[in-house]
Formats: C-alpha cells, structure tokens, sequence
C-alpha cells in the first residue's frame, strides 16, 4: 500500500506493476484527467448529491466532496477489499464521521434499483451497458457514465450486441471519424434507455479520450424533451472510397462507390456550450485546452485530414490552413479533440475536400 496525492486528495492505494482489474482494488493514474473534468462538471453544475456506485479506492467520491462543493457522497463498491480500502481513505481525510459520506457493498445494480440519487456515476470495467437501466432509473438530476470498451467500433456484431447498433467497418477500415461514431453509439444506448423510462439524456459534456468514453447530462422527465432529441436521431452513410458522409439516404456516392451506413444514431449537439466554456474558465492549463477546444465542436463527424488526403492522393495539408480558408469561404471550422488532425465543419465532402486540394497544393508549390 502507498499514500499518493490526486488533485487536492491523499489517499492509500495498492502498489502495483500493471493496472488491470487484477489489483486488489483498482487505481488508474491515467483517469486523473476524467476525474479532473468530472469534479469541474459537479462544480459548475452544482450538484449537492452523487452516488459513485463503482468507487474502488474512492479517489472520485473524495475528489467530489473536496473539490467540488459536492456536500454528500454515496461510496459503493461489491469487492470488500474496495470497501475497507473506502473507509480508510475517508478516514484519511476526516470525513469518515462527517455526516457527508455513506459507504456500502452492494451490486450496482441492486443499489441503483433501491435508491434514487440527485447525480449518478457510473464507472464500471469496461462497458457500462449492463448497468445502464438502472443508472438512468436512479438519476433524478444527472447522469455521468464512463465507457473503456472504446475498441467496440472495430468490431460491429460486438457493438450490436452491447449497445443495439452496429458500427461500420470494410474490410479492416473503419471511417475516418470513427472516434465519435464510437462515442455516440455508446451516448444513443444511454439516452434510449432513459427514454425507455421517460426521461430524456441531455448532454452537457461527453468526450473521447485515449481508450475511454465519458458522458455527463442532465436528466429531464420531459416529454417534450424526449421528442426533441428524438428528432436528431438518423443514420450516417459513409463512402470507404473516397471518405464523404451524409445524412439522407443516397444510393450510391457521387464518386460511384456504394455507401456503407449504420443507424439510428443520435446526431445532434454533445455539449452545452456554457458549460463547457465555465468548466474550462475554472480549468488547470492543459484540462483548459481541451475544454477550450470540446466548447467550440459543434457539427457531427469530423474530416480527418490524413485519411482522407491519402484517398485522394494528396500531400497532407496543414490543419490551420485549412480551417481558415474554410472560414474565409463563410463556413464554420474548428479543431476537435477526437483527433488532432481533423476538422469538424459545416462545409459538405465536396467543399471540404476542394479547400484541402487548395491549401495542399499551395503548400506544395511553396515548398517546391
Ligand atoms: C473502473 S473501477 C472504478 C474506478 C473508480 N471510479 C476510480 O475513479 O478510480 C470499477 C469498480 O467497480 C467495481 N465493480 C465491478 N462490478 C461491480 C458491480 N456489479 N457492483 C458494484 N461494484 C462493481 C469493481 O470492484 C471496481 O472497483
Ligand atoms: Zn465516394
């Protein structure tokens, strides 16, 4: 055992060669970074009540109620080796007699189909689909979810069976933007299954990092609502010869080859801008870049610029350049922090790819 230090907590956690969920109660360092936007979240918001049904050391529980302003959390976690784990920490930090924390050893599931809680969030190994009903029956006010099973979209039988749609992949070759396909994929189960329960999921953050997902909305019991995001739910039709996507159905792409396609999905707005933006205001340097950089992200799947230039025999054009000869033209066009050599923009395939033809060629002539 070993006293480390995350954010403004101290807390024991197990030494261990390899994180895995082989470890007596697991820690991930690499999640600091879910964890630091997850406490900007509940502070903004300002979420009084969070239940962390899956607490393992209960860095996030302690985080919350440290950082955040969060006034009661619930630690829960079915392994006993997490639970005295819990106790100790909270001990650690004074709260263990605070009146501020509840600690129990229950499945997740039996404790989310007993108890309703202002915030729910669920972290689990791996997908949290199986938990996912009675997540969204527990959550009177907001729901957090992490996902690990971000390969999913490599396999679509897999992303069939876990989240009821199947994802595109030819051959091996999965579409440029597969990143956020992945993401809304997952963000679609989250928000049916609230439907399912009348109530809608209304995103205010969900992002994609390095091998994880992670979604933060509010939940409404608003039919209203409901319909709402209902009506951005479609399919998305992707040409693996030559990159374009659409929306509306189309029987084959202008270049001739026939469209792979995967829906229904939701298509609208992953974030609620103020947020984001408030988040990233009260945010360390490196979190603030890249909440900076999800406040901006506005339209669905973005171009990559190295996929797509080597469909079309291009050189690779810078990403800065092509964002403003975009803007110049009138359109929307920003970064996107699915993929740092993307760009997310209004512009359609063919004004897109003819600004990359553009600035690649100038690049060229230039260098030559
Ligand atoms: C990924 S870890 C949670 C990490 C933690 N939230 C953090 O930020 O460090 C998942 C935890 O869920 C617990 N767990 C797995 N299945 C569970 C279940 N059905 N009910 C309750 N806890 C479960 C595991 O024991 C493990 O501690
Ligand atoms: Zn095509």
């Amino acid at each position: 055992m070993k006293k480390i230090r995350e954010g403004s907590v101290e807390f024991f956690t197990f030494e261990s060669e390899r994180i895995s969920s082989e470890m007596p109660v697991f820690y991930n360092p690499e999640m600091k970074i879910n964890r630091n936007i997850s406490v900007l979240c509940a502070k903004i918001l300002e979420i009084r009540e969070i239940c962390d049904v899956m607490s393992a050391t209960g860095i996030m529980g302690l985080r919350y109620l440290i950082e955040s302003g969060v006034e009661r959390v619930w630690f829960n976690d079915k392994n006993p080796e997490a639970v005295r784990l819990i106790i100790k920490n909270l001990e650690l930090n004074g709260l263990r007699n605070s009146g501020r924390v509840h600690v129990s050893r229950m499945d997740a599931a039996e404790l989310l189909g007993s108890k309703k809680f202002e915030c729910v969030d669920l972290d689990p190994f791996g997908t949290p689909s199986p938990f996912l009903s009675q997540a969204a029956r527990a959550a009177k006010k907001y729901l957090f979810v992490t996902a690990t099973d971000t390969s999913i979209v490599s396999y679509p039988s897999a992303s069939l069976k876990k989240y009821g749609v199947s994802s595109m992949v030819r051959g091996g070759e999965k579409p440029d933007f597969f990143a956020e396909l992945g993401l809304r994929i997952v963000l679609s189960r989250i928000m049916l299954e609230c439907f399912s329960q009348d109530k809608a999921f209304l995103p205010v953050l969900c992002f994609a990092k390095r091998h994880f997902y992670r979604f933060f909305g509010r939940i409404k019991k608003s039919p209203g609502k409901i319909s709402e995001l209902a009506e951005k739910f479609g399919y998305v039709f992707y040409c693996f010869e030559c990159g374009n996507r659409w929306f509306d159905e189309l029987s084959v792409c202008p270049c001739g080859g026939k469209p792979c396609y995967t829906g229904p999905i939701y298509l609208g707005s992953i974030c609620e801008r103020d947020i984001v933006r408030k988040m990233s205001e009260s945010a360390c340097d490196k979190d603030r870049e890249f909440l900076s950089v999800v406040a901006r992200e506005e339209h669905p799947f973005y171009y990559d610029l190295h996929v797509l230039s080597k469909k079309l025999g291009l050189r690779v054009p810078k990403r800065d350049a092509v964002i403003r000869l975009l803007e110049s033209r009138g359109f929307t066009a920003v970064k996107t922090h699915f993929s740092p050599t993307a760009v997310k923009t209004d512009a359609d395939y063919r004004e897109f790819t003819e600004a990359m033809r553009e600035v690649s060629g100038n690049e060229s002539r230039t260098e030559g």
